[in-house]
């Protein structure tokens, strides 16, 4: 096989990278019981009909993470598998809400995480930067606490997000959050438009100062907001796999992303979720090369459209492109 290119992966949420083999194994770990028998009948499960379906065992799996060992080894087997697909740098999501509200304390979920990724750059040749998202369908002030757990640790975070069920909880409802997050330096990224409508979108720009769209491919239904985002450069962090497997496009073959492409977007390929949507971030860069009939060199384009679109030193930038 052809060395992967190598390039930015700016959109993996880390307890989306949980195997079913080490979902078994951290389960018998921690003397846990999951309601699946084997890792055969775990993957059956691995079937969505939209995002909140794909949430329910998303939240259901993390149960297995306890301890600081769980979250290293969890974040050690993704740095892993993403060397071997040709990232060098990292931007990874994580929810410490989705842990704290079942018992699992902030600084166990930061400290598992981190203690993997100091040696990443050594073991693996992936830098890396950690994002704090906040629970969108959780409250604003729980998002709150969350921030203010994570302040004397900010030297081991680059910026907050937001995830989780999108529609119905608006970016407008997180703006104090994100002002606080600004103010302590951290830079700002939301998901937006991967189910909900353009005006999300419009709402992460305006109110919560986000730097990149996570998803965004509904933004094509306004067309002045293509024509925003395309010249002010604002990112978007595509995932093809996930938007099939969610059901926010119907299949690869009729995946936005050329017409993304062509409206002069800055947009990047990215994993999301892999353990669940069938494939690391090379596996989504061959997936769309093959369904989409993208060139050699779209695939160089967007490779290079990751590391302009990360928070990369221009350094570390320059040396990686
Ligand atoms: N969207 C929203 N929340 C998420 C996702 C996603 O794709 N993956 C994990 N949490
Ligand atoms: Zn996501």
């Amino acid at each position: 096989m052809h060395m992967p290119i190598p390039k930015a992966e700016l959109h993996v949420h880390i307890e989306g990278t949980l195997e079913p083999e080490l979902a078994f194994d951290l389960a018998r770990r921690n003397g846990i019981t999951l309601p699946y028998s084997e890792v055969e009948e775990l993957r059956a499960a691995y079937s969505f009909s939209d995002l909140q379906s794909f949430l329910n065992l998303y939240y259901e799996l993390m149960d297995v993470l306890r301890t600081e060992e769980d979250f290293r080894d969890l974040t050690l087997a993704y740095l892993a598998r993403a060397a071997s697909q040709g990232v060098r740098h990292a931007e990874i999501f994580f929810d410490p809400q989705a842990h704290t509200s079942r018992g699992v304390p902030f600084e166990v979920v930061l400290e598992g995480i981190t203690s993997a990724l100091k040696t990443s750059e050594d073991e693996y040749g992936v830098s890396t930067a950690l994002i704090l998202c906040f629970l969108r369908d959780r409250p604003a002030s729980e998002a709150m606490e969350t921030l203010v757990a994570a302040r004397p640790h900010l030297e081991h975070l680059s910026a907050v997000g937001l995830d989780s069920a999108e529609v119905g909880h608006p970016p407008s409802k997180f703006t104090e959050v994100f002002d606080a997050a600004a103010q302590l330096g951290l830079r700002r990224v939301a998901h937006a438009g991967e189910e909900g409508p353009p005006e999300y979108i419009r709402e992460a720009l305006d109110l919560l100062g986000a730097e990149r769209i996570d998803h965004g491919i509904r933004c094509l239904d306004d067309p002045d907001l293509v024509t925003r985002l395309a010249e002010s450069r604002t990112p978007l962090t595509v995932c093809p796999f996930s938007n099939v497997r969610l059901r926010a496009v119907d299949t690869l073959d009729v995946h936005p992303l050329p017409a993304l492409m062509e409206a002069g977007l800055l947009v990047t390929i990215n994993s999301d979720d892999p353990s669940y949507f069938g494939g690391h971030v090379h596996d989504n860069f061959l997936g769309v090369q093959e369904h989409l009939g993208l060139s050699n060199e779209d695939l160089r384009s967007l490779a290079r459209n990751s590391f302009t679109a990360s928070f990369l030193s221009e350094e570390r930038r320059s040396a990686l492109i």
